[in-house]
């Protein structure tokens, strides 16, 4: 049988940087699990406009609608914020959300126990947490029509629409509801529908998904803001989290800080199943390209190579070697592994990217 396809596209900033080291952990398990992916790169973002005008070439789109899994960097930084927003770094990856349909995004945000002193929340609010945050990421206001910069008289006008179809929400929620049953069977929807009607139809969906699909699952609702305030008053209260696309993009940045740091958070976009049954899929960390950080050797790896490991469970039914390399991040961090993210009140000695993968790959070896 032919390997798995991967394609690498390392993007901007540190994306290229947290990257370097997931090669490393792919060619681990190429050498050591007999797990062997035929890997391709190309250029998303900012270094795809630098060379080609535009941050997504069709030749590239085209090839990540081929292969088995998709894994992105990071894109974006301030030498491109003043382009028009047709070719802004951030396209490039709005377009392979959208044309490979990727509709539902999973962010994991779990508390490694070394790690509970480090997030700017009191340790036993964040020890043990794991929840899981599904994001809507083909639709909502990010997609909605009309929009644009208008004028209006004599000022202009900034507009999005939000926007979302019954099937759109009824497939986001099957999937928030599916992955609960694989954990404490437990789905609590966001969203603002005491001023949105968007929010009214999204709240009624989810609950007629349930009551005729997934009657076991234990289901709330929840306003979005509300929402916020609980995830830093008691995150550990959540299990699946599923919200539309732009509450879920701030959500989970602030899921995020209950890890941490954002150079630990990983995701997964899914979409519908391929010929070969596995789904669409594009792995990124949630971090982006840090442009305060990129060049100096600082940035955390982890978000992406835990991206990786997500990529082995999801696309390629590796649940065993996804449990080795994150059992491999667990213990580097038990070991005192730190990053400059990661550094406590109590301060210490950062290690490099570089020298957190090759910690990581130790513990691997040492596994
Ligand atoms: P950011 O995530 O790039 O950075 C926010 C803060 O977190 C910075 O202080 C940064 O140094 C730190 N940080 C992020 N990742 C880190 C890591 N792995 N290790 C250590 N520290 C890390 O967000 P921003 O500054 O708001 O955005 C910068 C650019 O990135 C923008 O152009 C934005 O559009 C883009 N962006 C891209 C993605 C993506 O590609 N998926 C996601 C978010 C932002
Ligand atoms: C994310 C990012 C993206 C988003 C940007 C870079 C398009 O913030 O993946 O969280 O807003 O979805
Ligand atoms: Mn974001």
């Amino acid at each position: 049988m032919a390997n798995p396809s991967l394609l690498i596209l390392p993007g901007d900033g540190i994306g290229p940087e947290v990257m370097a080291e997931v090669r490393r952990v792919i060619d681990w398990f190429g050498a050591n699990k007999g797990l062997t992916f035929d890997v391709s790169e190309d250029l998303v973002g900012g270094a795809s406009y630098d060379k080609h005008g535009t941050p997504l070439t069709d030749a590239a789109m085209a090839k990540a609608q081929e292969v088995d899994a998709v894994l992105l960097g990071a894109v974006g930084g301030p030498k491109y914020d003043d382009l028009d927003f047709s070719v802004k770094p951030e396209r490039g990856l709005l377009r392979l959300r959208k044309e490979m349909d990727l509709f539902s995004n999973l962010r994991p945000a779990q508390c490694f126990d070394a790690l509970a002193d480090f997030s700017s929340l009191k340790h036993d609010i964040v020890a043990g947490l794991d929840i899981m945050i599904v994001r809507e990421l083909t639709s909502g206001v990010y997609f909605g029509e009309p929009r644009g910069i208008h004028k209006e008289g004599n000022e202009r006008v900034g507009i999005n629409t939000q926007r979302y179809t019954e099937s759109e929400i009824a497939r986001v929620s099957r999937s928030a509801f599916e992955l609960a049953r694989k954990r404490s069977n437990k789905v609590c929807s966001m969203e603002k529908a005491n001023v949105m009607e968007s929010g009214v139809l999204w709240r009624d969906v989810v609950q007629e998904i349930h009551d005729a699909e997934y009657p076991d699952v234990e289901l709330s609702h929840m306003y979005a803001d509300n929402g916020a305030m609980q995830l830093v008053r008691a995150p550990k209260q959540f299990d699946v989290i599923v919200t539309d696309n732009l509450f879920g993009d701030i959500l989970s940045d602030c899921a995020a800080m209950l890890t941490g740091s954002l150079g630990m958070l990983p995701s997964a976009s899914l979409g519908l199943p391929m010929a070969n049954g596995r789904p669409k899929a594009l792995y990124e960390p949630v971090h982006g390209s840090a442009p305060d950080i990129t060049g100096q050797g600082k940035a955390n790896p982890i978000a992406c190579i835990l991206s990786f490991a997500m990529a082995l469970r999801y696309s390629f039914d590796e649940g065993d070697n996804a449990d080795l390399l994150e059992g491999a991040v667990q213990q580097v961090l038990a070991d005192g592994a730190r990053t400059a993210d990661l550094m406590g009140p109590e301060g210490g000695t950062p290690i490099s990217t570089t020298e957190m993968g090759d910690a990581i790959l130790a513990a691997l070896d040492a596994a």
